[in-house]
This record gives C-alpha cells, sequence and structure tokens, in this order.
C-alpha cells in the first residue's frame, strides 16, 4: 500500500517532480511497466473514472493501481458531474493504495463536455465550487485537481484561480489551453507561471513538453514545482531521464535508431492481449505510433498509419528505425532552430 504521505513527500523534495500525465487507453498498466524500465515518471496517474449515477471504479483502470508495477505512487483520477457518486466513487478509491484523488477539469472530447463534464464544467463555475468543496471534505488523502486555462477563452482564466484559491487542494495541474483549443498551437504557460504566483498550493505545468532542454526553461521560467509531461513520454520514454540529467547539469543522452526499434517491441510484447487477432493487434500499437511517429518523420508516418499486418508493421519500423543515428524524438514544429548560416 502506498502510503498518502509519499506523495506529499514528493511534493517538498528537492527536486521537481515529474509526472506522467493521464491519457485515457494509453497509461494503462502495461505502459506503466514499460516506461518504469526506462526510468519513468516519479508519479503516475490513472486515466479518469467515469463516475455517474451508481457507477463503480472500472475494473481495467483499478489494475494499474491493485497490480502498479512501478514501485512509485499512482493518483486516481475522477471525471463526472454528479456529486454523491463523486463523493462516493472518491471515498471508494481512497481505501485502494492510491497517493491522492483528482479531480479531471479538462477533457475536451466533446461526448464529455457536452454532458458538463470534464472541461464542459469550466463552464460552470458554481458547480466546480460545489464539486471541490463536496470532494474536499470527502477526500482524507491529497486531494489535487487537472485543469485547463478554460472554456473558450483565456479570459477566464482569473475566474478560475479564484475559484481555486478558495479550495484547500493539494496540487493543481494546468494544462494550458482552453477546452475549444483542443491541441492546437499557442499554450499559455504565462498563465501558468500566474498560477504558481498566486496560488498557496503546488503547481504542475502541463501541455507540450518534449524535450529536457526546454523541461529546465519551463521550471525556470514559470516557477512551477513540478512538470506533467503525456504524449512527448509517449514518444521519448526517456525523457524523464534525461529531463532528471538536465536538471543535474549531466549530460542528456538521445536515444538511436535501434533503442527506439527496441522500444517499440517492448511495448508490443506488453501490450499483446493472448487470442486478439493481428489485426487488432497492429491497430492497437497505432495508438502509440501515432504519437511516436510525430516525433521521428512525416514519411514514417505515413507509411505506418497504412500497414495491418504484423509483418508489415515491423518492416517499416525497420526501414525507418533500423541504424545508429541519435534520435529527438520531438515534433518537427519544435525541433530546435539551427544556427545561423554565415552570409
Ligand atoms: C490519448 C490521450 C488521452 C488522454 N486522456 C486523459 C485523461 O484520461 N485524463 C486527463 O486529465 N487528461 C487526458 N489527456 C490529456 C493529457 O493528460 C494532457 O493534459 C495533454 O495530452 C497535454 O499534455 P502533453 O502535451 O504533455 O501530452 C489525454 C491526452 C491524450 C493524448
Amino acid at each position: 500500500m502506498t502510503p498518502p504521505e509519499t506523495f506529499s513527500h514528493l511534493l517538498q523534495a528537492a527536486a521537481p517532480p515529474l509526472a506522467l500525465a493521464p491519457m485515457q487507453d494509453v497509461t494503462t498498466l502495461p505502459f506503466m511497466r514499460v516506461i518504469a524500465r526506462y526510468g519513468g515518471p516519479d508519479v503516475y496517474w490513472t486515466e479518469y473514472f467515469r463516475v455517474h449515477g451508481d457507477s463503480r471504479p472500472e475494473k481495467w483502470i483499478l489494475d494499474s493501481i491493485t497490480q502498479n508495477p512501478t514501485g512509485r505512487p499512482v493518483v486516481a483520477q475522477l471525471i463526472g458531474n454528479d456529486i454523491p457518486a463523486l463523493v462516493r466513487n472518491a471515498k471508494l478509491l481512497q481505501q485502494y493504495p492510491v497517493a491522492a484523488i483528482d479531480f479531471n477539469l479538462g477533457c475536451p472530447a466533446p461526448i464529455v463536455y457536452r454532458k458538463c463534464a470534464g472541461g464542459g464544467l469550466l463552464r460552470e463555475p458554481q458547480k466546480i465550487d460545489t464539486i471541490l468543496g463536496a470532494l474536499r471534505d470527502a477526500v482524507t488523502i491529497p486531494f489535487t485537481v487537472k485543469t485547463r486555462i478554460g472554456f473558450e477563452s483565456p479570459a477566464e482564466f482569473d475566474a478560475l484561480l479564484a475559484l481555486f484559491a478558495r479550495h484547500p487542494i493539494d496540487l493543481l495541474t494546468i494544462h494550458a489551453r482552453t477546452v475549444t483549443q483542443m491541441y492546437r498551437p499557442g499554450v499559455r504557460y504565462d498563465l501558468i507561471a500566474l498560477a504558481a504566483r498566486e496560488l498557496k498550493c503546488p503547481v504542475f505545468l502541463n501541455g507540450n513538453v518534449h524535450s529536457a532542454a526546454q523541461a529546465q526553461q519551463l521550471l525556470a521560467e514559470t516557477g512551477v514545482r513540478g512538470l506533467m509531461i503525456g504524449r512527448g513520454a509517449i514518444r521519448n520514454p526517456w525523457l524523464f531521464t534525461q529531463i532528471r540529467a538536465q536538471l543535474a547539469g549531466a549530460p542528456v543522452s538521445p536515444p538511436t535508431g535501434r533503442a527506439v526499434l527496441a522500444y517499440l517491441h517492448e511495448l508490443w510484447e506488453n501490450e499483446i492481449t493472448p487470442g486478439v487477432c493481428e489485426s487488432a493487434q497492429v491497430q492497437r500499437m497505432k495508438k502509440f505510433t501515432n504519437f511516436i511517429g510525430d516525433g521521428l518523420s512525416p514519411q514514417y508516418l505515413h507509411a505506418i498509419r497504412r500497414v495491418s499486418t504484423t509483418a508489415d508493421f515491423w518492416r517499416v519500423c525497420e526501414q525507418f528505425l533500423d541504424h545508429e543515428q541519435a534520435l529527438l524524438l520531438v515534433p518537427e514544429e519544435s525541433h530546435p532552430a539551427p544556427p545561423p548560416t554565415k552570409a
């Protein structure tokens, strides 16, 4: 059982805590197992437990708590707007070895926000106020919130900050985009810096963290306590280790093509479900290669999206990755600018 104190200690540690972001259908038990082998984050988040009416915590998400293979704390995330159901599920979940209960205020999927859950709640500050009050009263272990900066406009953020400041939450993670912005460019790290200055509780920065150098710069610029990383960690499972090296002033070693190939093999072995047909297995791997390909090349992405057999999957991966060159594993738009050429 992970004592809840672990999480409080983590928040007070000298080094900035690094968290793996919750990602539905990605941050499951097998992925946790794989990423832990690469050094892994200091703390994991479950994907959200959907809470409504008489719902009970989903078994497959509970597995990532009860069988947590990482030796590091895991935080259980809830999404919903039914207050008695949220309170009931939070009380149930805190009996498991979880480090904290987290409430989702950011999911941008229309099917979720139209029901006024996840990011949709950002349009109803009064309701958020009541939910946070009820959950804070019910949760006896650390209670945390993950939010976006507004529903439609960053101008909503000031009022949200005032709302969060009213509740004694233990951590606020901010994905610095609005809900309607989805994943488009224009991440407002300046608003995260504002939150880090104004709130009493620790703040984690989330959104588009791709590299160790950028992570170090964002920590310095915003003054946040820690970082939460999602897609960057799927693309580059070495990222947490690289950030720790960068912060310690040690060299950051980029992986080679063959090391990325070995990572894909490890994912394959861990994500295999016995009895599942070949095309479904390949489809499952595309969930990961869609993100990994972003950090490789458009040509890889184009080719891997079109495969449907195991043989073709590995043929394409080997074509692009069977080499010893170092790879940055960051999306093309985030590549460091080339040095200026002499006139
Ligand atoms: C496939 C996928 C699933 C996600 N599922 C969740 C989730 O269950 N709960 C949540 O709070 N955020 C979820 N997110 C959002 C991420 O936690 C994170 O806020 C977002 O990806 C931005 O961080 P990044 O740029 O480091 O990926 C999901 C994101 C992705 C890409």
